[in-house]
């Protein structure tokens, strides 16, 4: 059903961290079922190419979730040209391993800054913008619910975007608006190489952690973005304030 021609015909959707691994593939499920989607990220080559590759109507608008000045220029960008806003993936985040004994203020601010700050401005920011009956999706960790070393401040910061989904989905419900979180296990994405960049070393890391899931295997871009697009459609219009675990098992058993 997701990415099927119609599931988002008519639709405006924000897909922050858009031009790459989770993102890119939830933008273009929606273009391919039929919606806007504007897509950031910081490198504005990148999502300048990343928007003109996926057929459909996919407008790419550089922007650094942790800035308000750049949420306000993507938001500003969406208002002009489309008017409203149907959907919205917050879904860019930094990623910044750090085991205790290590963790810097920079560390925690970068992180906090992106994940916590920058995801509380980006939907503030789009609220006046939101058509009643539209839906929020957090991107969060299965970080947040199993630990993992050296990830304790990332951890942190998606446990607070799981805090905010409930809170958000009891103050919006009076406009419809229904907000969930999308929490992935590991997931072969563009963030892992950056993370372990040896293909060995990346082989050896996802069949480690797949070791401890059901299905022995690190999940693909196109695995989250289907439950991302599934929670973001009309299909999903009961569910609110939920966290779908996309994680192959890996934290369920
Ligand atoms: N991959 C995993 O194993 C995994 C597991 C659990 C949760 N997640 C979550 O899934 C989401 C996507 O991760 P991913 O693995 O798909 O990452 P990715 O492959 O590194 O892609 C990240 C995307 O976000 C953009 N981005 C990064 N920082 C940004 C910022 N400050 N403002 C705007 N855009 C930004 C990147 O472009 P620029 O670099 O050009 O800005 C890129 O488009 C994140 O919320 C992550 O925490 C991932």
């Amino acid at each position: 059903m997701n990415g099927q021609s119609g599931t988002f015909s008519g639709k405006i959707a924000v897909v922050t961290g858009g031009s790459a691994g989770i993102g890119l593939a939830t933008a273009r499920m929606i273009a391919e079922g039929g919606g806007t989607v504007y897509i950031t990220g910081r490198d504005a080559d990148r999502v300048a190419a990343v928007a003109a590759s996926i057929p459909g109507d996919v407008v790419g608008v550089p922007a650094d979730s942790a800035s308000a000045e750049d949420l306000d220029r993507l938001f500003a960008r969406v208002r002009e040209r489309s008017g409203r806003l149907d959907v919205l993936v917050a879904n860019a985040a930094a990623i910044v391993p750090a085991p205790l004994g290590s963790i810097t203020t920079e560390i925690i601010t970068t992180v906090f800054g992106v994940n916590i700050a920058g995801t509380i401005m980006t939907v503030q920011k789009a609220l006046p913008l939101f058509a009643d009956g539209g839906a929020v999706v957090l991107v969060g960790s299965m970080a947040a619910h199993k630990a993992s070393r050296g990830q304790s401040v990332y951890a942190a910061s998606k446990a607070g975007v799981r805090a905010l989904a409930r809170t958000w989905a009891l103050e919006l419900s009076s406009r419809r608006i229904r907000v969930n979180v999308v929490s992935p296990g590991p997931t072969d994405t563009p963030a892992i190489t950056q993370l372990v960049p040896d293909d060995e070393a990346r082989k050896a890391f996802f069949s480690r952690m797949g070791a401890g899931t059901p299905m022995t295997r690190a999940g693909t871009a196109e695995e989250a973005a289907a439950v991302i697009a599934f929670v973001a459609s009309a299909a999903a219009s009961h569910v609110n304030g939920a966290d779908y675990h996309v994680d192959g098992g890996y934290g369920q058993v």
